[in-house]
This record gives C-alpha cells, structure tokens and sequence, in this order.
C-alpha cells in the first residue's frame, strides 16, 4: 500500500498542500521522483538515501517510487526531503506506530539525517491551520514562527529519528518556544536632536512618518539629508499583531528573520545605490526571493543618491509605489510579493552637487544641463509620486557650531504616534493603515473638503499643472498634516502646506 504524508510549498509567500505519496513495491532496485520536481527537489534523492542510512535504517533494496501532487504544480526547493524519508521508512514498515493522519511534515535533511531549516515555514503553519490540520512537524529551527500560527501544534524536530520518535507520540510536548523579542541592537539609533536648522526637511520627515508618505529630499553634499533619511526610522511605531505575521512571512520566506524570530519593529532597508534590480525588486536563479522592496514591506527603503540608482531599478520602481506590491517574472512563471514601503530617495541637484543652491561656498563645476539631465534621471512619473519634496539648503555654521538644541525625536515620535493612532481608530481593521493607503474613493469623505479649500486646489492644478494623481497625494498628505493638529477636517492650510511639499503653492 502506498503511504501519504502530508507537506506544503511555497510560491511567493503562498504555501500550498502538496501530499508526498511512496510506493515501495517488490521488483527490481529503482528509485524515482515524480510530479514536476526542480532540481533541488531531484537531488532529494541523494540526501534522503544517506540520512535514511545514516540514522539507522535500511534504504529499501526495491523499487521505491515517489509522487508529488498535485502533479501540474513546480516542487520547488528542499522542504519535501523529511516527509519523502518519513514516507519510505513508513512504506518499508521500519517504523511502526507512525501516525500521520491530520500531520503536515516539512524540513531539509543533511545527509548524516539532521532535520535542516526551510524558507517559507510561517506561510504554511497558517496553511496546516487553515486546512485543519491538527500538528505540523518542523525543523527545529523554523520552530518559533511555526508555533505563531495559533492554531495548530507546532513540533521542532533536529533528526530523522526525532521526527519518528515525534509521529510516534514518544516524545512529551514541549512548552512552547521562547520568543521574547531579541535585546534592541544598541546601534546609535540617529536622532533629530542632532539635526540642526532644516526646518523644512525635520517639517516634512514629521509628516512622512505620520502619514506613510514618501519623501524626496534634494539639496547639495553634506547639508544632512541622509541624517534626516536615517531618523525617520525612530519616529514610526512598531508592527502591530496583524502586520508582524505579514512582514514575517516575506522574512520567513526571505530566509532572513532575525534569529528565527517574528519581525516586530518596521522594517528599515537601505540598499547601497549600486545594489542590483533583482536585490531590489527580487528574483534568484531557481526559487523566486523577496528583494528590499518586499523586505521594506510596512516599513521604509530609504535610497540614497537616488538618481546614482540604476536606471532600471528607478523605473521598476514605479509599479510597488502605485500598487503596493511587486512582480517578479521568472523563466516558468510570475511571482506577487507585497511590497507596500515608504520611499525616502535623497540627491544632489546635479552631478557635482552645488547647481542653483543659494548662497554656495562652491560653484557649480558641472556643464550647462547637465544638471537638468541629472534631475531628470527621477523621471516625471516617478517624481509624481513623491508627495513630499523638500529642498534642503547649507545651515547656517553658526547653527552648526553654536550650543543651541533642536528638538529630540522622542517629542516628534510623540506627536506622529498621536496622528497614528488618529488614523487607526479612523480606519479601523482592514487594508487602509495609514493615510497613504488612502484609496481615491475614501479619499472625499475623510478630507471633508470646503469651498474654499476647493478652490485653493483647483488654483494649485490649473497654475502649477498639478497632475489629478499630485493632487490626489497632497490631498493624503493634507490629512496627515490635519491629523497631528488633531483636526477633523481637512482645511485650506493644511491643504496649503501639503501643496507648498510638492512646489504647488
Ligand atoms: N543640518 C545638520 N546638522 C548637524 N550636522 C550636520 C547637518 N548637516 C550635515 N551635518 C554633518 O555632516 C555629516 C554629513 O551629513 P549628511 O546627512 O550625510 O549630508 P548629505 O546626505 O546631505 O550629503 C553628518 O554626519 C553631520 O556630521
Ligand atoms: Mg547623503
């Protein structure tokens, strides 16, 4: 009779079920995969054949056939090994008492037979719960993510044999696994207080953070505009509940969550400029990764010298931004990975980095447009879609040097918190988080708009050119800078001071 063991894959941050079914048949010594296996999933065979000796038993001298279905799905990667070892010993009769009704089974095994990590065990814990499964077998060391899926029993196993010792209801339950969130890294997490002048720039960082918005910070070298790109961090609250199983997941499948841990502080990327577009956006060679996109997810990207990115990654850009997800194309098929992030993009406003700043102590070497060409690199498109555009211009060194204190980011954390919080009872559960997320539908009757204030917008489109997609940003924009003054409405000057952001005003 052949066995069935229960297991899952994922494709994204999708589990699926795939049930593992063995044939161990008298006949001539044969060992075959079937039902669309990668390669990874091919060289199974070798490190099942050796973890199955290796712990002990016999690797049966038959013919031994294994199937994977459902058969039209690609079995990608290594999580199939434990159930595939489970199911020849359990079709050889090796290992009696095995129950494996209402189990999944996952893991990667060594070839000495330890039970090794998979990508992607969060996702399908919540499948195994979803699809009634009563226990889900997993590597040790996915054992804190598994055991947040509530629902269903999550077991840890090292080797083969646990795994056996497990399905065979020998082994005691265990409490589950500590996940007390790992001590802060005691990086000098950068402060506001150290940011001197900027009125402008601290202005609009306030405002991103309490709004979600994305913000382009241009200015010449050394005026602080990465300091302030750095702060934002410190001023957004953690993930709740619901967002730390859905940044995880992409962690998860990442293979990157912080010692096996759930992600409880938003995330905070920032790739290098010459990072490529596949750690940007994602991709890999056999199984599809979340790039920075996906692994800012709920948090911020901040890209430094935006317009020193490659020309590819800023256009791909564009379709995260608007749709707060991302695809990834492969050779056999697409892969959808959310990818709703806050963008912080800085740059010179040309090459050299002095061209039309007020009062230069340099003067512009580069040229003639070459500045225009620089700007131009963050395309019409792209520009459209950053609600906050600031220029920063040199601080005074007197406000430099001087012992004067500017106010620390624990008081702006206060105020954007405050605003947050706003927004959350506004918009209660669901996919709307903050005012960014706004959908044009929501957007008239949470701005509440007046006559005057009407007028005031349709004035900024006709005199400036505002494209509906600006407007319909700064209007987002124009309800976070109403939300810290803990006002109901949107009013002129709040919808005045978002235009003024987006040099429409
Ligand atoms: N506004 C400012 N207040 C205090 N220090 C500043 C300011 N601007 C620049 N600095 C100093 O100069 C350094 C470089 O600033 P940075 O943010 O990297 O400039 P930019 O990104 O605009 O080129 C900072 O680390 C800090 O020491
Ligand atoms: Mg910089």
């Amino acid at each position: 009779m052949p066995v069935r063991v229960t297991s899952s894959g994922v494709v994204g941050i999708e589990a699926h079920r795939v049930d593992v079914e063995v044939d161990v048949a008298p006949g001539i010594f044969g060992y075959e995969t079937v039902g669309l296996p990668d390669t990874a999933v091919r060289e199974s065979k070798q490190r099942v054949k050796a973890a199955i000796r290796n712990a002990g038993f016999d690797f049966p001298q038959e013919r031994v056939i294994v199937n994977l279905s459902p058969a039209d799905v690609r079995k990608e990667g290594t999580a199939y090994d434990l159930p595939i070892a489970l199911g020849i010993l359990h079709a050889s009769d090796q290992v009696p008492g095995v129950e494996l009704d209402g189990v999944v089974v996952i893991g990667e095994l060594s070839l000495s037979g330890e039970v090794r990590p998979v990508p992607g065990t969060l996702a399908m814990a919540m499948l195994a719960r979803a699809d009634g499964a009563r226990r889900i077998v997993v590597p040790n060391a996915n054992w804190v993510e598994a055991a947040s899926a509530v629902g269903v029993l999550a077991q840890p196993a090292s080797t083969l044999l646990e795994a056996v010792a497990l399905l065979r209801g020998e082994v005691p339950e265990r409490a589950p696994p500590d996940d007390t969130p790992l001590p802060e890294v005691d990086e000098a997490r950068p402060d506001l207080r150290y940011v001197r002048g900027q009125r402008a720039g601290r202005r609009a960082i306030e405002i991103a953070a309490a709004g979600g918005h994305h913000l382009l910070l241009s200015g010449p070298p050394g005026v602080g505009k990465t300091m302030l790109a750095r702060c934002l961090h410190g001023l957004l609250p953690d993930l709740d509940a619901t967002e730390q199983l859905e940044v995880s997941r992409i962690y998860s499948v990442a293979g990157q969550l912080p010692r096996g841990r759930l992600v409880r502080r938003r995330p905070f990327r920032a790739p290098h400029h010459t990072a490529s577009c596949a750690a940007i956006v994602g991709g890999g060679a056999n199984v599809a990764r979340p790039g920075e996109v996906s692994l800012a997810h709920a948090g911020v990207l901040v890209l430094d010298e935006f317009p020193e990115v490659d020309r590819s990654v800023r256009e791909v850009l564009r379709q995260p931004l608007e749709t707060g997800d991302v695809v990834v194309a492969r050779a056999t098929r697409t892969v959808r990975f959310p990818a709703r992030f806050q963008l912080i993009a800085t740059m010179n406003p040309c090459p050299c980095g002095w061209a039309g700043v007020p009062h230069a102590p340099k003067p512009c070497r580069c040229e003639p447009r070459a500045a225009e060409r620089y700007s131009g690199r963050v395309s019409g498109p792209l520009r459209d879609r950053m609600d906050l555009q600031v220029t920063c211009v040199p601080v005074p060194a007197e406000l430099i040097v001087g012992d004067g204190t500017e106010e620390p980011s624990s008081a702006v954390r206060a105020r954007v918190q405050a605003a947050r919080e706003r927004q959350r009872v506004r918009y209660g559960p669901g996919p709307v988080r903050s005012n960014a997320d706004l959908p044009i539908e929501a957007l008239e009757t949470v701005c509440g708009l007046d006559a005057v204030t009407r007028s005031v917008a349709q004035d900024a489109m006709e005199r400036h050119g505002l494209s509906p997609r600006a407007f319909h940003r700064a209007l987002r924009v124009a309800r976070t800078i109403a939300d810290l003054e803990d006002a109901d409405s949107v009013a002129r000057r709040h919808l005045a001071e978002a235009l003024v952001f987006r040099g429409a005003a």
